[in-house]
């Protein structure tokens, strides 16, 4: 029998049901807990907002699988909007942003060096104004593509950021190959439906995955940045931090915007270096779609505002 997670990512490829669900007021209320915005000065207030309560951002200029060029030069032209915007507000590296490289055009034709082309000026614009850019990971099939442009760019941007996916299979590997000096990577489950011959199935074989990735970057030279809400992966990421001697801001903790909150400040306020993710923009749609796939609660949450309507 196919599982809620399958069944909804599936549908997240369905125009019909993007059509239906974009349509439907409910959704914004939903859209709401989790998006920052669909424009540029929405997103800025919660920056301020957030950077002010002592959690640093990643910002997500929402927008994947781009169909045409054109598309895809849109969305590096909504970054080097959104790096200018940031220039002033003087945040330096905490605030820094995100891209999936299917919104630069990564599955077009020639999209290995089309996603580069158009990704290379947005890393450049923000290191001219003292921040970062990490690729975020899409699905297995794209991992070898965006690692091998993550290696082009760190040839003059060593800063720029990886994800990497415990859920995979050949995760562990690409870790202790990421974990060099000063190697920032983020590590997380995995949000998307991967076969058996490339992912771990269930939650216990995730974590326990995910648990031995985080060993492998916790021990190395590098920058992890934890990637999850789970209360059991952030108190293991404690202990490993505490067990190798890692000063405060040598290692951080990363959670989705709107997702226990009160953990983030928690933890800010404890001395942990938080950064939340911002997603903003008009193409919130997949987004909705894998945090409404990843956890019962968050689906209930959408089926309630539906019913109450
Ligand atoms: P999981 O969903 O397994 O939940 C474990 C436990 O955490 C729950 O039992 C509960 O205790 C707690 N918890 C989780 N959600 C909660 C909630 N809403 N409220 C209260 N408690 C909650 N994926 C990807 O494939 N590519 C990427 O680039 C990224 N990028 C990314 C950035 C950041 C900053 C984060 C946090 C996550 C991603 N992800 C991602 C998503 C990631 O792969 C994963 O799907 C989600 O983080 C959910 O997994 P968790 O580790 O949070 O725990």
């Amino acid at each position: 029998m196919l599982s809620t997670k399958t069944l909804l990512l599936g549908a997240s490829r369905r125009p019909a049901l993007r059509r239906v669900l974009v349509g439907t007021p409910v959704t914004r209320r939903v859209v709401e807990r989790f998006v920052a915005g669909e424009t540029l000065p929405e997103a800025l207030t919660v920056v301020g907002r957030l950077t002010g309560e002592g959690i640093e951002v990643t910002l997500d200029h929402l927008g994947e699988d781009v169909t045409d060029p054109g598309e895809a030069r849109a969305s590096r032209d909504a970054y080097l909007a959104l790096l200018e915007a940031l220039a002033p507000l003087d945040l330096g590296p905490r605030a820094e942003v995100s891209v999936k490289l299917s919104a630069f055009g990564q599955a077009l034709p020639g999209g290995e060096d089309l996603s580069l082309e158009l990704v290379r000026p947005v890393v450049e614009c923000a290191a001219r104004i003292g921040t970062t850019v990490t690729l975020d990971m899409e699905e297995s099939s794209t991992v070898d593509a965006t690692l091998a442009v993550l290696a082009e760019l760190r040839r003059e941007h060593p800063q720029t950021g990886a994800v990497l996916q415990a859920a995979l299979h050949r995760t562990e590997d690409d870790a202790a190959a990421l974990a060099t000096p000063g190697s920032r990577v983020r590590l997380v489950k995995g949000a998307y439906d991967e076969p058996p011959s490339v992912a771990h199935q269930g939650r216990h074989d995730v974590d326990a995955a995910y648990a031995r990735c985080l060993g492998v970057l916790m021990r190395g030279p590098g920058y992890p940045m934890v990637g999850s809400h789970d209360p059991a992966m952030l108190a293991l990421a404690q202990r490993l931090a505490a067990e190798h001697g890692r000063a405060a801001d040598s290692w951080e903790v990363q959670m989705l915007h709107g997702i226990r909150v009160d953990e983030q400040r928690r933890l800010a306020a404890a001395g942990t270096r938080v950064r939340a993710y911002v997603p903003y923009g008009a193409d919130w749609y997949g987004y909705l779609v894998r945090r409404l796939a990843e956890r019962p609660a968050n689906l209930r949450f959408f089926l309630r505002a539906l019913v109450s309507r």
